[in-house]
């Protein structure tokens, strides 16, 4: 897994074509302008897109690994959002260049007898590579995917070619909330579970996971942070005036070690803010502990992990921290920045 201690490369890609994919969600296909190979990727892995304006956004790869000169994304448009998906819909059209950083998996298909996947909106995006490979080898696999209405659920005619008997489409506008029971119920212990889609969903598939197989974690990939994670704008990231603070948000020192700076990260504030006070252009992008931008490598220290990104080995291990989210549970901190 490519992560802050071997970073993944840059490219400079440019986007060969759009494609309307759904309902409010548009595909980009990604080429090398030259026509060269691109990196390899796995089903879960992701890109790490900057747009025009400078946003940083991830975006799950959609497409077929094996298609070695094209990355395919779905972006949907949430004009309530940040910005980064109206700026795709509106600004990034054939021809233009961006810049890339990836592949990179946090979400890899682990091997398993059978899967059940389970999609809620623009979630299918990293689970479609995952079906594909299921249906390319020998694992039972069957896929419950939900949407506002057939119309807004992307890849619907892939599906159906890579085994449309496996596949429930669940529009809630005609089909209501989604039965996960009725995907989890009688799954052998040696299934694996993946789910992709709004926090509500993610929350349902866990909580239905913990009453029925209490020994299985499904596995997950979220676009908002998780319900019991630190929020970013409860501690002030971004905005160098955050007030609130919890219990446990002690103040702590921080000792930027590659820029000789030390500073005092008092309660309230996020670590990424004052980091901004020496590095104003420090990147991130969710500021929620979901997307990895942020990783910071520890040099000394024991980071107080509060995201979603690294797995429970790698926070135990400490070698790097989302220093968006994440705090101290000493007085010190030692970053390689
Ligand atoms: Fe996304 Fe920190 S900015 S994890």
């Amino acid at each position: 897994m490519a992560d802050v201690l071997s970073p993944p490369p840059v490219l400079r890609l440019r986007v060969r074509d759009t494609v309307r994919e759904a309902d409010g969600v548009l595909g980009l296909l990604l080429e090398d302008p030259w026509g060269a190979r691109l990196p390899a990727w796995e089903p879960g892995a992701h890109l790490e897109v900057r747009l025009p304006s400078g946003r940083i956004r991830h975006y799950s790869l959609s497409g077929d690994p094996g298609d070695v000169r094209t990355y395919r994304l779905g972006v949907l448009r949430d004009p309530a959002g940040r910005g980064g998906s109206e700026e795709i819909h509106t600004s990034v059209l054939a021809g233009c260049l961006l810049e890339v950083r990836g592949p990179v998996n946090r979400f890899p298909l682990v091997p398993a007898e059978r899967y059940a996947f389970i999609a809620g909106g623009i979630g299918i995006t990293p689970l479609l590579p995952m079906v594909r490979a299921a249906a390319a080898g020998r694992s039972a696999w069957s896929l419950l995917y939900g949407g506002r209405t057939l119309t807004s659920m992307a890849y619907r005619d892939e599906l159906a070619a890579l085994g449309g008997g496996n596949v429930a489409l669940a529009p809630e506008d005609t089909h209501g909330r989604l039965d996960i029971d009725s995907v989890l119920r009688g799954l052998p212990d040696t299934a694996a579970v993946y789910c992709c889609g709004p926090a509500g969903l993610i929350a349902a598939v866990e909580s239905r996971c913990a009453a029925l197989f209490p020994a299985r974690t499904p596995h997950v990939e979220r676009f908002t942070a998780a319900p019991d994670a630190a929020p970013a704008a409860a501690l002030g990231s971004g905005s160098g005036s955050g007030s609130a603070s919890g219990p446990d948000e002690g103040g702590f020192d921080v000792e930027l070690r590659r820029s000789g700076a030390v500073l005092h990260v008092p309660p309230g504030r996020s670590l990424l803010d004052v980091v901004r006070e020496a590095l104003p252009s420090v990147p991130s992008s969710c500021e929620q502990g979901i997307c990895g931008t942020c990783e910071t490598k520890v040099l000394a220290g024991e980071p107080d992990h509060r995201d979603s990104v690294l797995s429970a080995a790698e926070k135990a291990a400490g070698n790097t921290m989302m220093i968006c989210v994440g705090r101290s549970k000493g007085s010190r901190l030692v970053l390689d920045l």
